[in-house]
């Protein structure tokens, strides 16, 4: 038997994926840079990389992961869509991936307990987690030499989060011009520690239970979907990452697929109550 020529597999149809239709199945995955200015707006050497993977392409570039507020955390380099500088000079980049026939995501990240303290303290702001559990020694004794220790968020904080990401949302897909945006749920920052046993020993509403520490992901979903519609929305898990203190299957009090079918069915079933027909999903 005489394989198919790549050029006629599925790989190269268009597929319909929310509002628009892709020429092709290919999609670039989120990959920081560390390219940004010192005021996390994109450069032109960002532009430049970008139009450079929308060119010829016709398929979905997924931005790498961009603050969704100062609180989320800060990163050398890394991106925020926060003030109304960033938000221009995203939509300069999604103008011009568009103008070459490719269609753009950008990636919204909290980073949660691994935050980078001394920048969140120069800022005012705390360093929170789902609970003051640290990634590891060294976290921890930056977060104290920054005079900034790990606490849990409270749950005004943790409203305040969600807000966050509809906001980040909003901009992105109203403001900016994306196609989508990509909850970032995986490599264990602020969503995925809140999912996760090993980062979330909570006893209140978001954490203790496979449900309760699925809440916080679901009321970003409800929200960022009320706000635009679901099919602009998509979400990136990693159940297995073991990645910044992920359990990744090794704990004996949470299991990754009891963990995630939960979160994936009520996913599944907002699909069939409210027509998330067209949720944008992609999953390691
Ligand atoms: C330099 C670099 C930066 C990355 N940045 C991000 C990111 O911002 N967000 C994210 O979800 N994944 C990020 N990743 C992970 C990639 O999206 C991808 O999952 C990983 O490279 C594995 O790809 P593979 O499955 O094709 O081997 C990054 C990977 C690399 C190598």
């Amino acid at each position: 038997m005489t394989p198919p020529r790549l050029a006629e597999t599925n790989l190269f149809k268009p597929i319909t994926v929310g509002a628009v239709t892709l020429q092709n199945r290919l999609v670039f995955a989120p990959t920081s840079r560390f390219r940004m200015d010192d005021n996390h707006s994109p450069t032109d050497l960002v532009k430049k990389y970008y139009e450079a993977r929308s060119e010829n392409n016709g398929g979905l570039i997924i931005v790498e992961g961009a603050f969704v507020s100062p609180q989320a955390g800060f990163f050398w380099k890394s991106p925020m869509i926060y003030t109304d500088k960033q938000v221009e000079a995203w939509e300069t980049i999604a103008d011009s991936i568009h103008s070459k026939g490719s269609f753009v995501s950008l990636q919204i990240y909290y980073r949660g307990r691994v935050g980078d303290p001394k920048k969140l303290k120069e800022h005012g702001l705390p360093l929170l987690g789902p609970s003051a559990i640290y990634l590891d020694e060294e976290s921890e004794k930056a977060a104290i030499a920054a005079g900034n220790p790990l606490r849990s968020f409270t749950v005004p904080e943790i409203k305040q989060l969600i807000t966050e990401f509809k906001e980040a949302t909003i901009k992105a897909i109203k403001l900016a011009g994306f196609d989508f945006v990509e909850i970032h749920v995986g490599y264990m920052y602020a969503l995925a520690q809140f999912v996760d046993i090993a980062t979330n020993q909570r006893t209140d509403e978001y954490g203790g239970s496979i449900e309760k520490r699925s809440k916080i992901v679901l009321e970003i979903v409800d929200e960022v979907v009320a706000a635009v519609g679901a099919k602009h929305v998509g979400i990136r898990v990693s159940p297995y990452i073991k990645f910044q203190g992920g359990s990744g299957g090794d704990s004996k009090l949470m299991h990754p697929i009891a963990q995630y079918a939960y979160l994936f069915s009520e996913l599944e079933r907002r699909a069939k109550e409210v027509d998330f027909s067209n949720l944008a999903r992609c999953v390691d």
